[in-house]
Protein backbone atom coordinates (compact mmCIF):
# COMPACT_ATOMS: atom_id res chain seq x y z
CA UNK A 1 0.00 0.00 0.00
CA UNK A 2 1.75 2.95 -1.00
CA UNK A 3 -0.37 5.90 0.58
CA UNK A 4 -2.65 5.72 3.61
CA UNK A 5 -4.42 9.00 1.91
CA UNK A 6 -7.87 8.22 2.21
CA UNK A 7 -7.75 4.58 3.77
CA UNK A 8 -9.37 3.97 6.84
CA UNK A 9 -7.38 2.25 9.60
CA UNK A 10 -8.21 0.03 12.82
CA UNK A 11 -5.65 -0.25 15.70
CA UNK A 12 -6.09 -2.13 18.45
CA UNK A 13 -4.79 -1.06 22.14
CA UNK A 14 -5.12 2.38 20.84
CA UNK A 15 -5.03 4.17 24.49
CA UNK A 16 -1.38 4.07 25.20
CA UNK A 17 1.92 3.42 24.13
CA UNK A 18 2.91 2.32 20.57
CA UNK A 19 -0.95 1.60 19.63
CA UNK A 20 -1.62 5.66 20.65
CA UNK A 21 0.99 6.64 18.62
CA UNK A 22 0.28 4.37 15.38
CA UNK A 23 -3.46 5.59 16.02
CA UNK A 24 -1.88 9.36 15.43
CA UNK A 25 0.30 8.27 12.35
CA UNK A 26 -2.80 7.13 10.87
CA UNK A 27 -5.21 9.84 11.21
CA UNK A 28 -2.58 12.10 9.98
CA UNK A 29 -3.60 10.90 6.25
CA UNK A 30 -6.68 8.60 6.84
CA UNK A 31 -9.39 7.66 8.87
CA UNK A 32 -8.17 6.12 12.10
CA UNK A 33 -10.54 3.82 14.81
CA UNK A 34 -9.12 3.18 18.20
CA UNK A 35 -11.72 2.48 20.86
CA UNK A 36 -10.78 0.04 23.56
CA UNK A 37 -12.45 -3.19 22.35
CA UNK A 38 -11.89 -6.07 24.49
CA UNK A 39 -9.61 -8.36 22.21
CA UNK A 40 -9.98 -11.44 24.22
CA UNK A 41 -13.49 -11.09 22.95
CA UNK A 42 -14.23 -12.29 19.63
CA UNK A 43 -17.77 -10.85 19.74
CA UNK A 44 -16.47 -7.32 21.08
CA UNK A 45 -14.23 -7.67 17.97
CA UNK A 46 -16.93 -8.23 15.70
CA UNK A 47 -18.67 -5.26 16.97
CA UNK A 48 -15.73 -3.27 16.19
CA UNK A 49 -15.08 -4.34 12.53
CA UNK A 50 -19.18 -4.25 12.02
CA UNK A 51 -18.65 -0.29 13.66
CA UNK A 52 -15.52 0.40 11.25
CA UNK A 53 -16.94 -0.98 8.14
CA UNK A 54 -20.24 0.67 8.67
CA UNK A 55 -18.87 3.69 9.26
CA UNK A 56 -16.20 4.12 6.62
CA UNK A 57 -17.76 1.17 4.39
CA UNK A 58 -13.82 -0.35 3.98
CA UNK A 59 -11.06 -0.71 5.98
CA UNK A 60 -7.55 -0.93 4.83
CA UNK A 61 -4.99 -1.20 7.44
CA UNK A 62 -5.72 -3.28 10.60
CA UNK A 63 -2.78 -2.95 13.59
CA UNK A 64 -3.73 -6.02 16.27
CA UNK A 65 -1.71 -4.29 18.65
CA UNK A 66 -3.09 -4.81 22.36
CA UNK A 67 -0.47 -6.57 24.11
CA UNK A 68 0.61 -6.91 28.25
CA UNK A 69 3.50 -8.87 29.27
CA UNK A 70 4.19 -10.90 32.55
CA UNK A 71 7.31 -11.86 34.11
CA UNK A 72 8.26 -14.96 35.94
CA UNK A 73 9.56 -18.68 35.42
CA UNK A 74 7.47 -21.11 33.42
CA UNK A 75 7.47 -23.80 36.24
CA UNK A 76 5.54 -20.57 38.67
CA UNK A 77 3.68 -19.16 35.73
CA UNK A 78 -0.21 -19.65 36.68
CA UNK A 79 -3.28 -20.89 34.61
CA UNK A 80 -4.39 -17.59 35.02
CA UNK A 81 -1.19 -15.65 33.54
CA UNK A 82 -1.12 -18.19 30.53
CA UNK A 83 -4.87 -17.33 29.48
CA UNK A 84 -4.52 -13.70 30.27
CA UNK A 85 -1.41 -13.47 28.01
CA UNK A 86 -2.18 -15.83 25.12
CA UNK A 87 -5.72 -14.34 25.88
CA UNK A 88 -4.77 -10.73 24.48
CA UNK A 89 -1.91 -11.38 22.88
CA UNK A 90 -2.21 -14.52 20.84
CA UNK A 91 -6.14 -14.50 20.89
CA UNK A 92 -6.46 -10.83 20.00
CA UNK A 93 -4.53 -11.37 16.59
CA UNK A 94 -6.75 -14.27 15.64
CA UNK A 95 -9.71 -12.32 16.47
CA UNK A 96 -8.39 -9.11 14.54
CA UNK A 97 -8.08 -11.62 11.47
CA UNK A 98 -11.16 -13.73 11.90
CA UNK A 99 -13.07 -10.29 12.10
CA UNK A 100 -11.73 -8.04 9.82
CA UNK A 101 -9.62 -10.55 6.99
CA UNK A 102 -12.73 -11.88 4.92
CA UNK A 103 -14.36 -8.42 4.59
CA UNK A 104 -11.24 -6.94 3.88
CA UNK A 105 -10.83 -9.87 0.91
CA UNK A 106 -13.94 -9.20 -0.11
CA UNK A 107 -13.82 -5.18 -0.50
CA UNK A 108 -11.06 -6.29 -3.25
CA UNK A 109 -8.68 -3.01 -2.08
CA UNK A 110 -5.08 -3.18 -1.60
CA UNK A 111 -4.94 -3.92 2.55
CA UNK A 112 -2.28 -4.71 5.13
CA UNK A 113 -2.41 -6.30 8.53
CA UNK A 114 0.24 -5.47 11.06
CA UNK A 115 0.42 -7.46 13.86
CA UNK A 116 2.60 -6.72 16.86
CA UNK A 117 4.94 -9.65 18.22
CA UNK A 118 8.01 -8.39 20.04
CA UNK A 119 11.72 -9.25 19.82
CA UNK A 120 10.59 -11.50 22.38
CA UNK A 121 8.74 -13.68 19.51
CA UNK A 122 12.33 -14.20 17.82
CA UNK A 123 14.32 -14.90 21.03
CA UNK A 124 13.69 -16.55 24.32
CA UNK A 125 14.53 -15.26 27.26
CA UNK A 126 14.81 -16.33 31.29
CA UNK A 127 11.48 -14.75 32.94
CA UNK A 128 9.73 -13.91 29.76
CA UNK A 129 8.45 -17.94 28.87
CA UNK A 130 4.74 -16.96 29.17
CA UNK A 131 5.03 -13.43 26.94
CA UNK A 132 7.73 -15.44 24.69
CA UNK A 133 5.13 -18.30 23.93
CA UNK A 134 2.71 -15.80 22.96
CA UNK A 135 4.63 -13.64 20.69
CA UNK A 136 6.52 -16.58 18.94
CA UNK A 137 2.97 -17.27 17.75
CA UNK A 138 2.14 -13.99 16.53
CA UNK A 139 5.64 -14.15 14.39
CA UNK A 140 4.74 -17.50 12.64
CA UNK A 141 0.60 -16.74 12.58
CA UNK A 142 2.03 -13.28 10.40
CA UNK A 143 4.89 -14.99 8.26
CA UNK A 144 1.89 -17.83 7.25
CA UNK A 145 -0.72 -14.54 7.18
CA UNK A 146 1.35 -13.31 4.42
CA UNK A 147 1.83 -16.08 2.39
CA UNK A 148 -1.88 -16.66 2.21
CA UNK A 149 -3.30 -13.00 1.61
CA UNK A 150 -0.62 -12.07 -1.04
CA UNK A 151 -3.02 -13.40 -3.59
CA UNK A 152 -5.95 -10.94 -2.19
CA UNK A 153 -3.15 -7.55 -2.34
CA UNK A 154 -3.21 -8.11 1.47
CA UNK A 155 0.09 -7.37 2.82
CA UNK A 156 1.28 -8.21 6.46
CA UNK A 157 4.09 -7.03 8.72
CA UNK A 158 5.29 -8.21 12.30
CA UNK A 159 6.69 -5.59 14.45
CA UNK A 160 9.33 -6.91 16.60
CA UNK A 161 10.55 -4.10 18.75
CA UNK A 162 12.63 -3.97 21.96
CA UNK A 163 12.62 -1.62 24.11
CA UNK A 164 9.78 1.28 23.73
CA UNK A 165 9.12 3.46 26.63
CA UNK A 166 5.28 2.68 27.07
CA UNK A 167 3.27 1.27 30.21
CA UNK A 168 3.93 -2.32 29.33
CA UNK A 169 5.75 -2.70 32.47
CA UNK A 170 2.39 -1.97 34.02
CA UNK A 171 0.69 -4.28 32.15
CA UNK A 172 -0.78 -5.61 35.32
CA UNK A 173 -3.20 -2.29 34.93
CA UNK A 174 -5.13 -4.20 32.45
CA UNK A 175 -5.67 -8.00 33.86
CA UNK A 176 -8.97 -8.40 34.54
CA UNK A 177 -10.19 -9.48 37.95
CA UNK A 178 -10.95 -12.98 37.55
CA UNK A 179 -7.54 -13.62 36.18
CA UNK A 180 -5.20 -12.19 38.84
CA UNK A 181 -3.49 -14.53 40.58
CA UNK A 182 -4.27 -14.82 44.51
CA UNK A 183 -0.32 -14.42 45.49
CA UNK A 184 -0.69 -10.70 43.43
CA UNK A 185 1.45 -9.72 41.04
CA UNK A 186 5.29 -11.23 40.23
CA UNK A 187 8.20 -8.19 40.64
CA UNK A 188 8.87 -5.85 38.02
CA UNK A 189 12.51 -6.56 37.50
CA UNK A 190 12.32 -8.05 34.56
CA UNK A 191 12.78 -6.99 30.55
CA UNK A 192 16.27 -8.73 29.52
CA UNK A 193 15.55 -7.64 26.08
CA UNK A 194 15.38 -4.09 26.22
CA UNK A 195 18.62 -2.43 24.53
CA UNK A 196 17.46 1.47 24.19
CA UNK A 197 14.03 2.73 24.73
CA UNK A 198 12.76 3.91 21.48
CA UNK A 199 9.74 6.37 21.47
CA UNK A 200 6.13 5.04 20.32
CA UNK A 201 6.22 7.34 17.79
CA UNK A 202 9.75 6.40 16.37
CA UNK A 203 8.60 3.16 16.13
CA UNK A 204 5.13 3.65 14.67
CA UNK A 205 7.01 5.93 11.79
CA UNK A 206 8.98 2.99 11.06
CA UNK A 207 5.27 0.92 11.10
CA UNK A 208 4.38 3.07 8.50
CA UNK A 209 7.22 3.44 6.18
CA UNK A 210 6.75 -0.89 6.51
CA UNK A 211 3.27 -0.87 5.73
CA UNK A 212 3.90 1.43 2.57
CA UNK A 213 6.74 -0.99 1.77
CA UNK A 214 5.05 -3.84 2.16
CA UNK A 215 7.91 -5.02 4.39
CA UNK A 216 7.21 -8.67 6.55
CA UNK A 217 8.99 -7.85 9.42
CA UNK A 218 9.61 -4.20 11.42
CA UNK A 219 12.91 -4.98 13.42
CA UNK A 220 13.57 -1.80 15.20
CA UNK A 221 16.61 -2.98 17.48
CA UNK A 222 20.54 -3.12 15.47
CA UNK A 223 20.86 -4.73 19.66
CA UNK A 224 19.13 -7.73 18.32
CA UNK A 225 21.42 -8.43 15.53
CA UNK A 226 23.67 -10.32 17.46
CA UNK A 227 21.58 -12.58 19.86
CA UNK A 228 19.36 -13.30 16.49
CA UNK A 229 22.33 -14.30 14.61
CA UNK A 230 23.96 -16.59 17.92
CA UNK A 231 20.38 -18.11 17.23
CA UNK A 232 20.57 -19.12 13.31
CA UNK A 233 24.04 -20.01 14.25
CA UNK A 234 22.64 -23.02 16.68
CA UNK A 235 20.24 -23.66 14.80
CA UNK A 236 22.88 -23.92 11.94
CA UNK A 237 25.34 -26.07 13.97
CA UNK A 238 22.17 -28.57 14.66
CA UNK A 239 22.14 -30.27 11.31
CA UNK A 240 25.77 -31.26 11.74
CA UNK A 241 25.20 -32.31 15.55
CA UNK A 242 21.96 -33.77 14.61
CA UNK A 243 22.91 -36.35 11.81
N1 LIG B 1 6.99 -1.40 25.11
C1 LIG B 1 7.84 -2.32 24.75
O1 LIG B 1 9.01 -2.30 25.16
C2 LIG B 1 7.38 -3.41 23.79
C3 LIG B 1 8.38 -4.23 23.22
C4 LIG B 1 7.96 -5.23 22.35
C5 LIG B 1 6.64 -5.40 22.04
N2 LIG B 1 5.69 -4.60 22.62
C6 LIG B 1 4.29 -4.84 22.28
O2 LIG B 1 3.70 -3.62 21.84
C7 LIG B 1 2.29 -3.72 21.99
C8 LIG B 1 1.75 -2.45 22.60
O3 LIG B 1 2.20 -2.37 23.94
P1 LIG B 1 2.79 -1.02 24.56
O4 LIG B 1 4.25 -1.23 24.75
O5 LIG B 1 2.31 0.16 23.83
O6 LIG B 1 2.17 -1.09 26.05
P2 LIG B 1 1.02 -0.23 26.75
O7 LIG B 1 0.76 -0.95 28.03
O8 LIG B 1 1.42 1.19 26.80
O9 LIG B 1 -0.21 -0.39 25.76
C9 LIG B 1 -0.91 -1.61 25.64
C10 LIG B 1 -2.29 -1.35 25.10
O10 LIG B 1 -2.98 -2.60 25.00
C11 LIG B 1 -4.27 -2.44 25.59
N3 LIG B 1 -4.82 -3.72 26.09
C12 LIG B 1 -4.40 -4.52 27.09
N4 LIG B 1 -5.25 -5.56 27.25
C13 LIG B 1 -6.23 -5.42 26.33
C14 LIG B 1 -7.38 -6.16 25.98
N5 LIG B 1 -7.72 -7.28 26.62
N6 LIG B 1 -8.13 -5.71 24.96
C15 LIG B 1 -7.82 -4.58 24.28
N7 LIG B 1 -6.75 -3.82 24.58
C16 LIG B 1 -5.97 -4.25 25.59
C17 LIG B 1 -4.06 -1.43 26.71
O11 LIG B 1 -5.28 -0.84 27.12
C18 LIG B 1 -3.13 -0.45 26.02
O12 LIG B 1 -3.85 0.48 25.24
C19 LIG B 1 2.03 -4.98 22.81
O13 LIG B 1 1.59 -6.02 21.96
C20 LIG B 1 3.38 -5.29 23.40
O14 LIG B 1 3.53 -6.67 23.70
C21 LIG B 1 6.04 -3.61 23.48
Amino acid sequence: MESLKDRTAVVTGGASGIGRAARGVAKAGSKAITVETDVTKLASVQSLADRAFGEFGRVHVLCNNAGVAVHGSLDSASHRDWEWVLGVNLWGVIHGIEAFVPRMIVQKEPGHIVNTASMAGLIASQGLGVYNTSKYAVVGLSETLQKDLRPHNIGVSVLCPMGVSTNIRTSERNRPVDLQNPSGPEANDWFQLIGRYLTPEEVAGRVLRAVKANRLYVITHEEAREPLRRRFERMDRAFEESS
